[in-house]
């Protein structure tokens, strides 16, 4: 049988993680944590597709493509997204698929700003607060489903 497919999207400003605020989240960078979640997911039995985009846009598009492709789950770091896309919240609920939400850092633990979450609201579960070791946890998460 195939590997189950699940999706890993990111959304704006993840592409400079490494660099980016790295008392927040960390010194890996993205490219890392795809491998270190490739890693993972051959032992699970999963195939991970981790994609990355600063346009809320592709985001959407790529949720829906996670549908029909069949995908088991899709886990989603929607960077400052998050609080802000009504348009991302009605696309987790439109799919119909198990959707983790991902955060490297606490946002609850941070700026008032950061405590809305619209995808908290339509997703299955979160796991924050745990840097790059939050996607490992999160697919976990969507093996055991
Ligand atoms: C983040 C938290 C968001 O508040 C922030 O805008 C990000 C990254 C995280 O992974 O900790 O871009 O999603």
């Amino acid at each position: 049988m195939a590997d189950k497919l699940v999706y890993v999207l990111n959304g704006p400003n993840l592409n400079l993680l490494g660099t980016r605020e790295p008392e927040i989240y960390g010194a890996d960078t993205l490219d890392d944590i795809g491998n270190a979640l490739s890693d993972r997911a051959a032992q699970l039995g999963l195939t991970i597709d981790m994609r990355q985009s600063n346009h809320e846009g592709h985001l959407i598009d790529w949720m829906h493509e996670a549908r029909s492709e069949g995908a088991l789950a899709v886990l989603l770091n929607a960077g400052a997204l998050t609080h802000t896309s009504i348009a991302l919240y009605d696309a987790i609920r439109a799919i119909e698929l198990p959707v983790i939400e991902v955060h490297l850092s606490n946002p609850h633990a941070r700026e008032k700003f950061r405590h809305k979450s619209y995808v908290s609201m339509a997703a299955k579960g979160t796991i924050s607060g745990f840097g790059a070791n939050s996607y490992l946890l999160a697919l976990e998460a969507a093996a055991a489903l």
